[in-house]
C-alpha cells in the first residue's frame, strides 16, 4: 500500500478503555514512522519521502510531538535515541537526559523537618536543563542527511497554523485547564503553593487555553504562535539557538523570575552525549538498549537473561508459572535499578556484570517455587509506609536505519509550567532523582545513594528505547511510556515476539503486567487474567492488583520473509498511528 497512514482507534475518546485489534497493524515496503500522533508520524514520513533516512524522520517526528502531544512531546525536556546506522553497521546511542542545574543541592527540595515540598513537582524549579534540542541535534549533525531546517520547519508550522485537535487532546487539555478543585472551591484557586495543573501557570493557560476559555472539543484547532516563533528560531539558527540565543535568554530570564535554578551557564554547558550501547541477546537474538543514566537497557538486559534460563514457551504465555517468574526476573531487575544505576559520570555502574549471563544463573537460582519478599533481596533497612507522561516513536527507512527514541518532560505537562514567551513546557525530571536520602520505602520510594542529587548531574531514568537485531539486520523497533513499568512494558513486547512467536498486533495488544521490586505489588493489566491465574498467583505469594493500562509502545516490526516494515501503533493511548510508503 503507498502513502498509507494507519490510525488506532478506540472507545471513550481513547481515555481508559484498552480495545485490542482496533487496527491491523500494517506492512510498508520502504521506510515507516511510528507514534502517538498522526501529524508527528507524517512528518516522519515526509521526511523520508524526501530523501531523509530514519534518524531525520526521528528528528522530524520528535518535534512535531512537540507541537501536536504537549503532554509528552518536548523541546523542554530530554530522553535517550538507540539506532541503527545502516552504512556503518553499528548501534549509536545518544544521551540527552536533562541534569540538574549547577546550583542543585541533595536536599533542596525538603524541609527543615525532611519533609519533601511541593515544588518538586511544578513549577520552574522542579526542571532539569533542557536536552531534547542538543540530542535531536546531535543525533542529526552526525547521522542525518536532509538539511536540519527542513525537519524542523513543519513542527514550525503545524504550531502556527495549528491542528486538529482529537477527543483524547481535548479531554486531557480540559482535564489540565478546568480543575475540579476550583470548580468545588467556587472558582477560587486553592491549590495554594501546590500548583499541580497547567491552569495553575497563567503562562500555560496563555499558550493552551482555548481563545473564548471554553472547552475544548474534537475538531478544533490549537494555534501556538510563542512556540511557533521558538521552532523557527531553531530551524534557522540550529540547536544553539536554544542554548545560547534568544530562546535561552528567555528561558533563563523566565527560570529566575519563578524561583527556578537554571542559568544561561547552565543551557550553554549542557552536551548530550554518546554513549555505548546496552548489548545483550536472547535466544539468539542480539538486544540493544540505552545505558546509564537510563536503566532500560540494564534492567531489561538482566530481564531477559533470567527468563533465558527457564522455558517459558512450555510453561504457556500467561500461565501462573510464566507470569511468577517473569515478577521474579522483574523484582530482582529493578533492585539492581535502585541499588546500582546513576550517572556514569558520578557512580562507577558495573554494567557488564550486571548484564552477564552468569551473573542472571546466579540470579535466576534464587528464584524458588513462592515469591520472593522484596526486603529480602535488600541488604539495608526498608522503612515501612507512610506516601503522565512520555513518549516513544520508531522509524525505519529503506536502507535499514532505524531509530528508537524515547523523551520525555516527566509528568504529563511535565512541570504544568509554560516559559512566558517562548511557548513550551518544562520538564519537572527533578523528581527523577532520589529525594529524600536514605529512605527507601514500600511504596517505592528510592534513597539509595547512587542517584542523589547533586550539581550538573543527570537523574536515573527507566526510560528502554530499543532494537532487536537478528544477524546484523534490524527486526523490531520498540520502546515505550510509563515511568518505572517501561523496562516491563518493553520486557513484554519483546517476549511476546521472540519467545511467544506471537504476530506483531498481538504482541504489542497483549496485556502486560508489572513489578518494580517496591512497591511489592503484582500488576495484571486490564481485565482479560482468567480468575484461576490470579488466585494462583496469590498462592504463590504475589500481592496482585489491576491497572487499566500499562505503557505505548509504538513499535516497528520487520517480516523476516519479505523485509517489509510492519508498523505497530499502540493502541492503548488511541490516538497513535503509523505513516510509511
Ligand atoms: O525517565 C523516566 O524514567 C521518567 N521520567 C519517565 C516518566 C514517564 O514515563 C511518565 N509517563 N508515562
Amino acid at each position: 500500500m503507498r502513502g498509507a497512514v494507519t490510525l488506532s482507534c478506540g472507545l471513550l475518546g481513547g481515555f481508559l478503555a484498552f480495545s485490542p485489534a482496533f487496527s491491523p497493524a500494517q506492512s510498508f515496503e520502504k521506510h515507516v514512522a511510528v507514534s502517538q500522533e498522526v501529524n508527528a508520524s507524517m512528518a516522519g514520513r515526509d521526511a523520508m519521502r524526501q530523501g531523509g533516512n530514519a534518524i531525520d524522520a526521528a528528528v522530524a517526528t520528535a518535534f512535531a510531538l512537540a507541537v501536536t502531544h504537549p503532554a509528552a512531546g518536548n523541546i523542554g525536556g530530554g530522553g535517550f535515541i538507540v539506532a541503527y546506522i545502516t552504512e556503518s553497521r553499528e548501534i549509536v546511542t545518544v544521551d540527552f537526559r536533562e541534569k540538574a542545574p549547577a546550583a542543585s543541592e541533595p536536599r533542596m527540595y525538603l524541609d527543615a523537618k525532611g519533609r519533601l515540598l511541593p515544588h518538586h513537582r511544578a513549577g520552574a524549579r522542579a526542571a532539569g536543563v533542557p536536552g531534547t534540542v542538543r540530542g535531536l541535534g546531535l543525533a542529526h549533525a552526525k547521522y542525518g542527511r536532509l538539511p536540519w531546517k527542513q525537519l524542523v520547519t513543519p513542527a514550525a508550522e503545524l504550531a502556527r497554523d495549528g491542528f486538529t485537535i482529537t477527543e483524547t487532546l481535548a479531554h486531557s487539555l480540559n482535564d489540565q485547564l478546568f480543575s475540579k478543585r476550583k470548580l468545588e472551591a467556587g472558582g477560587r484557586d486553592d491549590l495554594g503553593s501546590n500548583p499541580d495543573r497547567l491552569s495553575d501557570f497563567p503562562e500555560s493557560m496563555a499558550a493552551y487555553a482555548k481563545p473564548d476559555h471554553t472547552r475544548w472539543k474534537a475538531g478544533d484547532r490549537l494555534i501556538q504562535p510563542d512556540l511557533a516563533a521558538t521552532l523557527d528560531r531553531i530551524a534557522v539558527e540550529g540547536p544553539d539557538e536554544f542554548y545560547k540565543g534568544k530562546t535561552a535568554k528567555i528561558l533563563a530570564d523566565y527560570s529566575k523570575q519563578h524561583g527556578g535554578l537554571i542559568t544561561l551557564d547552565d543551557l550553554a554547558a549542557y552536551q548530550a552525549e554518546l554513549r555505548a550501547p546496552i548489548h545483550s541477546t536472547y535466544r539468539g537474538y542480539d538486544i540493544y538498549g540505552m545505558g546509564p543514566v537510563a536503566s532500560g537497557g540494564i534492567v531489561l538486559a538482566q530481564m531477559l537473561n533470567i527468563l533465558e534460563t527457564f522455558d517459558l514457551k512450555s510453561d504457556g504465555h500467561q500461565s501462573a508459572r510464566t507470569l511468577h517468574r517473569v515478577t521474579e526476573a522483574m523484582r530482582r531487575g529493578f533492585y539492581t535499578r535502585a541499588t546500582e544505576v546513576a550517572d556514569p559520570a558520578y557512580v562507577t555502574v558495573p554494567v557488564e556484570k550486571l548484564i552477564s549471563k552468569e551473573y542472571a544463573r546466579e540470579l535466576a537460582s534464587t528464584i524458588s517455587d513462592r515469591a520472593t519478599p522484596s526486603e529480602q533481596l535488600a541488604s539495608f533497612r526498608i522503612v515501612p509506609a507512610e506516601g503522565n507522561d512520555t513518549t516513544h516513536l520508531s522509524t525505519m527507512d529503506g536502507s535499514g536505519n532505524a531509530v528508537a527514541l524515547t523523551y520525555t518532560l516527566e509528568e504529563g505537562y511535565g512541570s504544568k509550567a509554560v516559559v512566558a514567551g517562548a511557548g513550551f513546557l518544562l520538564n519537572n525530571e527533578m523528581g527523577d532523582f532520589n529525594l529524600i536520602p536514605g529512605r527507601t520505602d514500600v511504596t517505592g520510594r528510592i534513597g539509595t545513594t547512587p542517584n542523589l542529587i547533586a550539581p550538573n548531574k543527570r537523574m536515573l531514568s527507566s526510560q528502554t528505547p530499543t532494537l532487536v537485531l537478528k544477524e546484523g539486520k534490524v527486526r523490531v523497533v520498540t520502546g515505550s511510556p510509563g515511568g518505572r513499568t517501561i523496562p516491563n512494558t518493553v520486557l513484554w513486547v519483546v517476549l511476546n515476539l521472540l519467545e511467544f512467536e506471537l504476530s506483531p498486533r498481538e504482541a504489542v495488544d497483549g496485556a502486560r503486567t508489572h513489578h518494580a521490586w517496591f512497591p511489592d505489588v503484582l500488576t495484571l493489566e486490564g481485565s482479560s487474567w482468567p480468575e484461576q491465574v490470579r488466585q494462583e498467583l496469590s498462592a504463590l505469594g504475589h500481592r496482585v492488583r489491576s491497572v487499566a493500562i500499562q505503557g505505548d509502545a509504538h513499535t516497528i516490526v520487520v517480516d523476516p520473509a519479505n523485509g517489509r516494515r510492519i508498523g505497530v501503533p499502540d493502541h492503548r493511548r488511541v490516538t497513535s498511528a503509523a505513516a510509511g510508503d
